[in-house]
């Protein structure tokens, strides 16, 4: 079984991030015979147009991804530029992908509900991600709720080319983290960078202890019980709670006679402790940022032989390469 994935950096890591995909990445590291793992930078340049920032942030993601535990000598980290195999794969993929399908995608449909300018680049990213996937041969796509309809529209694409060139393409699963990973963020809403509700990993702990004290939370008499599966405070501190914290804080809830600003206190202390070692280990890799390039480059030639194979047989298979 061979895994992949990828995450952009489009700002620093979250909560949800790790919860819905990173960890999971990690998991599978030792699971899975091969695990690919990149930094979609290129997926990120539909959002960000600012050079200094995009840089910084894909050095950033690469150095938290490795900081969390993610393990160059299990998995193989790079970043998804340095592989232009993918761009090519991408291009003889579009000629079969209908443009309903496209318009179809939620992910797209948000972004320009949301008022946010669309381009060839935002309305076709589904098929550059189909091309990352396929490029590898991949047969496991961990990643997020959100992220399953891009996976499906990969297998479609690879149906389709499969059933006019023959068998190129290995079709992928996704491999969604349980739906309750659908992390809240500090105002109830799904945690995510565009909503500026975040709890970020590597966050200073005293800024991060100030915004967990700002979670929102409803206007509840103290004495009052509370259900804990439907506050959003409760599901945040159950990511970082083991199973006697967790029966302890709902029997705490059902019984009330709490205010909101103890359990916050809880939730900061148990997710300072829960990042504690990663944020160790970030400190040592920021100081080595050329072991964290090394890692890339390593990965990158790695991932390139791979992709160049599958970028071969494609080609054979409909005609642009003898
Ligand atoms: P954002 O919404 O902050 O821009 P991304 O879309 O870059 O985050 O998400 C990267 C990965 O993290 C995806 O696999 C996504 O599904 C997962 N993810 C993001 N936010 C959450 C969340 N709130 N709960 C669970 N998983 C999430
Ligand atoms: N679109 C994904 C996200 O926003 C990132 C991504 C790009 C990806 N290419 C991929 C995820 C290939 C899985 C496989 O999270």
């Amino acid at each position: 079984m061979r895994v992949l994935s990828g995450i952009q950096p489009t700002g620093r890591f979250h909560w949800g991030n790790y919860f819905g995909a990173i960890r999971q990445y990690i998991e599978l590291q030792d699971q899975a015979e091969e695990a690919y793992y990149f930094i979609a930078n290129l997926h990120a340049l539909t959002t960000i147009r600012n050079r200094e920032e995009l840089w910084r942030n894909t050095l950033d993601a690469a150095t938290d991804l490795l900081a969390l535990g993610l393990d160059p000598g299990r998995a193989t980290l790079f970043v998804q530029s340095d592989v232009p195999e993918v761009c090519e794969l991408y291009w003889l993929l579009m000629t079969g992908t209908p443009m309903g399908l496209l318009s179809r995608c939620v992910a797209y449909k948000d972004k320009v509900a949301k008022g946010i300018g669309s381009d060839a680049g935002l309305f076709t990213y589904p098929v550059l991600q189909a091309a990352d996937i396929l490029a590898y041969d991949s047969n496991l796509v961990p990643v997020g709720e959100d992220q399953v309809q891009h996976v499906e529209v990969c297998r479609d694409l690879a149906g389709a080319f499969n059933a006019i060139f023959g068998e190129v393409f290995v079709l992928p699963k996704a491999r969604v983290i349980d739906t309750s990973a659908r992390v809240p963020g500090v105002d109830g809403e799904k945690m995510s960078k565009s909503y500026g509700n975040t709890l970020e990993l590597f966050e200073e702990p005293g800024a991060l202890k100030k915004k967990i004290m700002r979670i929102v939370t409803d206007s509840r008499p103290m004495e009052q019980p509370k259900d804990p599966e439907s506050d959003h405070l409760y599901q945040l501190y159950s990511l970082f709670a083991n199973d006697a914290q967790r029966e302890e804080m709902a029997a705490f809830y059902r019984r009330g006679g709490f205010g909101y600003g103890e359990i916050k206190k809880a939730l900061a202390d148990l997710a300072m402790n829960y990042f504690a070692a990663a944020r160790d280990r970030r400190k040592e890799l920021e100081a080595k940022p050329e072991y964290v390039r090394q890692v890339l480059a390593d990965g990158a030639a790695k991932a390139r032989r791979k992709a160049s194979a599958v970028l071969l047989r494609a080609q054979q298979a409909c005609g642009v390469k003898p």
